[in-house]
């Protein structure tokens, strides 16, 4: 054969291949995520996430600690009240779960970034990600209790807020709030591209913010939308929002995708509970290499054009990567 082009030539020897990959890897593009709950010494595993735990203040302290030490700069937090009541009043507690362990977290490790989830199903009675009007949780009257929890999330320290409910207007709002009380240089991550999902089951477990009725399709996104997300990301960008998202992230790789070329902003990926709890359900089969398909599906991501990864795996991908 007198072949002129053959591609294999590049992919003759490992170091070959590293010198023309296109696509790396590295921790420091990973976002830890932290589950905190009240009382001390407390780690209880999330069934469904093996690996992941409920963390008391302390515990989230000394997980934190073992993130930065493997390379991964930044965590986010979600919080798990003593009391959840019909408006999520937890949630911007002065002394609540999340601003106690943002204050423990930046007492001990002053460099790592800590953003925080701002949403109120983890403190409503109900679990809809707002307050319930008429059946349906109300936008406006929401939004404004989303800028008193992201403020109250700066005022204990946190580097970054993170609004994942995906009421309309909400990023603007939290701008506003957040620059009229001094924190003009606290950035705002939005879940801008957020899908009604069946892959957050493991995480309601983790987070016990399963909705007590009805579901959340009249407030995130359906699945089956492309320019929609699009619009929404385009829509928090006008608002303010510093980093856009889009979550899950495996199932909707072409979204990515759409979105990276759709504006300059970072864009972070959100590789969700249940994506999690597959890999590691078929890994317990020993029907699948675990580590080789979890570095293979964060590269995904990173290819199809996620700048930034929230992940559980975050840890174990370190240490592989180390
Ligand atoms: C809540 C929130 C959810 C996740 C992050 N923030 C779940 C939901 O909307 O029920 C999902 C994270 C995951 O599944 O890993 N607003
Ligand atoms: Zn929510």
């Amino acid at each position: 054969m007198d072949l002129i082009v053959r591609p294999r030539r590049l992919r003759r020897t490992e170091t070959l291949r590293r010198m023309v990959r296109e696509t790396v890897l590295t921790p420091d593009r990973f976002i830890y995520p932290l589950f905190v709950v009240p009382g001390q010494g407390v780690r209880t595993e999330v069934s469904s996430m093996p690996g992941v735990f409920q963390l008391s203040v302390d515990e989230a302290v000394r997980e934190a600690e073992v993130t930065w030490g493997l390379g991964v700069p930044a965590v986010i937090l979600f919080g798990i009240p003593e009391r959840k009541d019909a408006i999520g009043s937890g949630a911007h507690a002065a002394n609540g779960i999340v601003q106690q362990a943002v204050r423990a977290i930046k007492a001990a490790l002053p460099q790592m970034t800590v953003i925080t989830d701002v949403c109120l199903c983890e403190y409503t009675d109900h679990g809809h990600c707002g307050v319930i009007v008429d059946g349906d949780v109300a936008n406006d009257a929401t939004v404004e209790i989303l800028v008193r929890e992201a403020v109250s999330h700066a005022k204990a320290g946190a580097d970054m807020v993170a609004p994942s409910d995906m009421m309309d207007g909400r990023v603007a709002a939290i701008r506003d709030g957040l620059d009229r009380v001094g924190f003009a240089d606290v950035p705002i991550m939005s879940y801008s591209t957020k899908f009604a999902s069946g892959y957050y089951g493991p995480f309601r477990e983790a987070a016990l913010s399963t909705p007590a009725f009805g579901d959340r399709r009249s407030y995130q996104m359906d699945p089956a939308n492309r320019r929609e997300a699009i619009r929404e990301t385009l829509l928090d960008i006008d608002e303010g929002a510093d980093i856009v998202m889009v979550k899950p992230a495996l199932a909707y790789l072409d979204v990515l995708r759409d979105i990276r070329e759709a504006c300059d902003l970072p864009l972070a990926a959100y590789n969700v509970s249940g994506e999690y709890a597959m890999l590691k359900a078929a890994a317990r089969m020993g029907w699948i290499d675990h580590d080789r398909v979890m570095l293979e599906t964060l590269l995904a991501m990173r290819r199809a054009g996620a700048d930034l990864i929230l992940t559980y795996h975050a840890r174990e991908a370190a240490r592989l990567l180390a």
